[in-house]
């Protein structure tokens, strides 16, 4: 039985939350390897929207085991008030998520160091989600950040406490020029943090490397996408984890040789939350056209995305730094009822002509789109449920982004309800 990485093949917010929860339907165990609460994953289940930032998309479904392994940066108290909205939205939590002891903590200073450093940055802001990811993955790299496991242990959470606000103190007063940390606050409030998320705090690997063994269906769900891994993608302008598939096996402690496939998420077009380059960007009516049709507003915090048309230098390179073994491709129906679509297969700059995504960021940003143009499509997609009854050159723009990229579209997403779907490849068959 296979165990599937679903991992977002352009900048965030391609519907990977849309696409799990479908799968989870089939799955046994959903699990989240990276990123933090920055993420922000929509699933709608009729009218009823529901937004996960920390918890994987699975647990919507009953009876599906949902973990958070190590590779995640945990804000307990995003967690908890996540926790607790599902529970009063009749959700059952407990039993079914696990949280791994080693899952590093967002501490109190890196969500205000991660808006100072954004604020004295000027023109080269990242624009971060202020969720302290940076700083969080930086005490983490740097060896000393506080774990899961750390704030069950009064005594040893207090001794890492001391030494690490001492330094974030410093840096909070003599380099930002802001008032200090009360350790004692924080002491109290991360301690109870530690009793009310006791329960789900665990042996992660063990739990999901079991269900391995036991040939169960795993869909490891990854936050973010490509192009903001932090080696991979449009670097500086990225978050703090490897977002691309390999951050699965490292964030879950899986073998590589333990995964069976590897779904890629993209739109039907292209968005970003955020600053840095982005070739196809429309910063134009048609750009504001995508946005109001396609409601593209953060999901965690709710600022404009900008839109562009679909770049498949992009997405040639997220099938090869991922290993894509199929693709599934969303929110087709925001393309409905346009004269003609255009889709960017090459970059211009300065006379040479890329189909490789360039891995400059100088080339990134001053590169001119070289666009193809096909027809576009008048009948709807939307929620259209079988590939037959797609309209003629909504097939035909499939067939021609499967003919670029060299895999197969194995899921179409038609709408932000579970059953606006069309199933050409069983992920689990
Ligand atoms: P994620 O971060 O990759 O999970 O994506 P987000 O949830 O941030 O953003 C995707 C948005 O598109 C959400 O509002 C989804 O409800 C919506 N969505 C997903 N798939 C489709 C689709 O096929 N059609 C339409 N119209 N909306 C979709
Ligand atoms: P999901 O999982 C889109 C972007 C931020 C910023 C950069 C760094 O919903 O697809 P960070 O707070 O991570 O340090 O910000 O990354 N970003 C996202 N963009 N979707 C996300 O998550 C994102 N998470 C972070 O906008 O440009
Ligand atoms: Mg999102």
């Amino acid at each position: 039985m296979p165990v599937v990485i679903v991992v977002g093949a352009q900048w965030g917010d391609e519907g990977k939350g849309k696409i799990i929860d479908f799968l989870a339907e089939k799955a046994n165990l959903v699990a989240r390897y990276q990123g933090g609460p920055n993420a922000g994953h929509t699933v709608y289940i009729g009218k009823e929207k529901y937004v996960l930032h920390l918890i994987p998309s699975g647990i919507l479904h009953k009876g599906v085991q949902c973990v958070i392994g190590s590779g995640v940066v945990v804000d307990p108290e995003v967690l908890l008030s996540e926790i607790t909205t599902l529970r009063s939205r009749g959700i059952e939590v407990d039993g079914n998520l696990i949280i791994s002891a080693n899952a590093h903590i967002i501490m109190p200073y890196h969500l205000i160091m991660d808006k100072a450093t954004e604020n004295i940055k000027k023109n080269k802001k990242i624009g971060t989600t202020g969720k302290g990811i940076g700083p969080a993955y930086e005490d983490k790299i740097a060896r000393y950040g506080i774990r899961a496991g750390d704030i069950l242990q009064p005594k040893i959470f207090k001794e890492k406490l001391y030494e690490n606000l001492f330094s974030a103190n410093f840096l909070l007063e003599s380099y930002f020029h802001l008032p200090a940390l009360s350790a004692r606050q924080i002491y109290n409030d991360y301690l109870n943090y530690g009793r009310l998320l006791e329960k789900y705090i665990g042996d992660t690997e063990m739990v999901v490397n079991q269900a391995i063994k036991k040939n169960l269906n795993l869909l490891f769900e990854g936050a973010q996408g490509t192009f903001l891994d932090v080696d991979h993608g449009t670097y500086p302008f990225v978050t703090s984890s490897n977002t691309v598939a390999g951050g699965a096996c490292t964030g879950l402690g899986v073998g590589p040789t333990k995964i069976n496939k590897v779904l890629g998420v993209s739109k039907a077009y292209t968005t970003r939350v955020g600053m840095g380059p982005f070739p196809t960007e429309q910063k134009d009516e048609f750009g504001d056209y995508l946005r109001s049709k396609g409601k593209e507003f953060g999901a965690t915090t709710g600022r404009p995305r900008r839109c562009g048309w679909l770049d498949l230098v992009m997405l040639k390179y997220a099938v090869q730094v991922n290993g894509l073994t199929g693709l599934a491709f969303t929110k087709m129906d925001i393309l409905d009822g346009l004269d003609k679509i255009k889709i960017c297969t090459a970059y211009e700059y300065q006379g040479k002509h890329y189909t490789q995504f360039p891995r400059n960021i100088d080339i990134l940003t001053r590169c001119q789109p070289v666009y193809e143009e096909v027809d576009g499509w008048k009948e709807p997609t939307s929620g259209v449920k079988t590939y037959e009854s797609l309209p003629e050159n909504a097939r035909k723009y499939l067939k021609k982004i499967e003919g670029e990229i060299e895999i197969l579209v194995q899921l179409i997403s038609t709408g932000e309800e579970r059953d606006n779907s069309i199933i050409l490849e069983n992920q689990f068959g």
